[in-house]
């Protein structure tokens, strides 16, 4: 019996091994995904409780069957229930019905009051962030009511430790789903109906989300980055990200940016304190300083900054970007300017 366990045992290991990390719902980081998981982890001991009980009484059910079997040998089997017997089991349906109504009334009422719980998060004066989506990577914008405090980033959202913050979900395609799910459930983003959720992260930490919603060949390159900070480490990083791009220093990084400027890439890119001000794709601004490349599908890496801007089609066939021809030293000068902007 044990040598049949071990395996179920070590696929269990398994399982819930995998679910514990940066992107993963058994690892909460957020008070709604720890509502969430002790919720699963009910239902999952409730749900084994009953799958034991049902697997006894139905062994049980066996075993005295064979043996009744075996004492009346070779007599007719009984057809017609004795008055006592059609007792009993009238009694043993009624409990089991009873049961069962009682599991589910039980179920039903603890997954009310963590929806409720899980709601009641209304702060006056949360963080607000308006992310949106689009095939296949997010923009990020951080509401202020001082219009010089607004912030535009992509893919990589920061947020401070214990404040809660609100999403506005919006999306300039097709339907995505934004789900962090150290953080909270899935919320979808639909074209022309803005949806809200809401997080408040417990711990610091580096997180991954991800599009849950089908959107497109790309859609599993959809991913996105939340990075979880101390209030201060946030606002220090908010000061920096208001910042506009550094003015290039060497005659290199110079020709980087006249080579930025007078190519395509104006037409989709905004970079702060350039006349680049296009605003099809991710603002890039401080883009060397963002863990990921093409939404967290590849890490920011000078290597990897250069194949995405030669061929990026490579990488995730069928996104918004022109391959961009260059020549080896108009690259070389490209990739040295984006190198500062941190
Ligand atoms: Cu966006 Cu899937």
């Amino acid at each position: 019996m044990s040598r049949c366990l071990l395996p179920l045992v070590g696929l269990l290991g398994v399982v819930l091994g995998g679910c514990r990390g940066r992107q993963a719902v058994l690892d909460p980081a957020g008070m709604q995904a720890e509502e969430i998981s002790q919720l699963g982890t009910f239902f999952f001991v409730l749900g084994t409780v009953v799958l034991v009980l049902v697997v006894v009484f139905l062994v049980l059910a066996v075993l005295r069957g064979r043996r009744r079997a075996r004492e009346e040998g070779e007599q007719a089997p009984e057809v017609e229930p004795s008055p006592a017997g059609e007792r009993r089991l009238t009694v043993a349906v009624g409990a089991s019905v009873a049961a069962t109504v009682l599991v589910l009334l039980t179920l039903l009422l603890v997954d009310l009051f963590t929806g409720r719980t899980i709601r009641v998060l209304l702060d006056p004066n949360p963080l607000t962030v308006i992310v949106t989506g689009n095939q296949w990577w997010w923009q990020v914008q951080y509401e202020d009511r001082d219009p010089s405090r607004m912030l535009t980033t992509a893919n990589e959202i920061h947020i401070p430790v214990g404040r809660p913050v609100r999403f506005r979900l919006r999306s300039n395609d097709v339907i995505h789903s934004f789900w962090a799910p150290n953080f909270h459930g899935k919320k979808d983003l639909v074209p022309g109906h803005p949806t809200t959720t809401w997080f408040r992260a417990t711990r610091a930490g580096t997180f991954y989300g991800q599009c849950a919603e089908f959107c497109g060949t790309q859609h599993a390159h959809m991913r996105f980055v939340i990075v979880a900070e101390p209030q201060e480490q946030f606002e220090a990083w908010y000061r920096a990200q208001l910042q506009p791009a550094r003015t290039p220093a060497t005659p290199r990084q110079r020709r980087g940016q006249e080579v930025f400027l007078g190519s395509t890439c104006v037409m989709c890119h905004t970079i702060q304190g350039t006349p680049a001000r296009g605003r099809v794709g991710p603002d890039l601004t401080h883009l060397a300083g963002r863990m990921t490349l093409a939404a967290a599908s590849r890490p920011n890496t000078r290597g990897h900054r250069a194949g995405w801007i030669i061929d990026s089609h490579a990488i995730k066939p069928g996104n918004r970007m022109p391959p961009i021809p260059l020549t080896d030293e108009d690259l070389q000068a490209l990739l040295a300017y984006l190198d500062t902007l941190r």
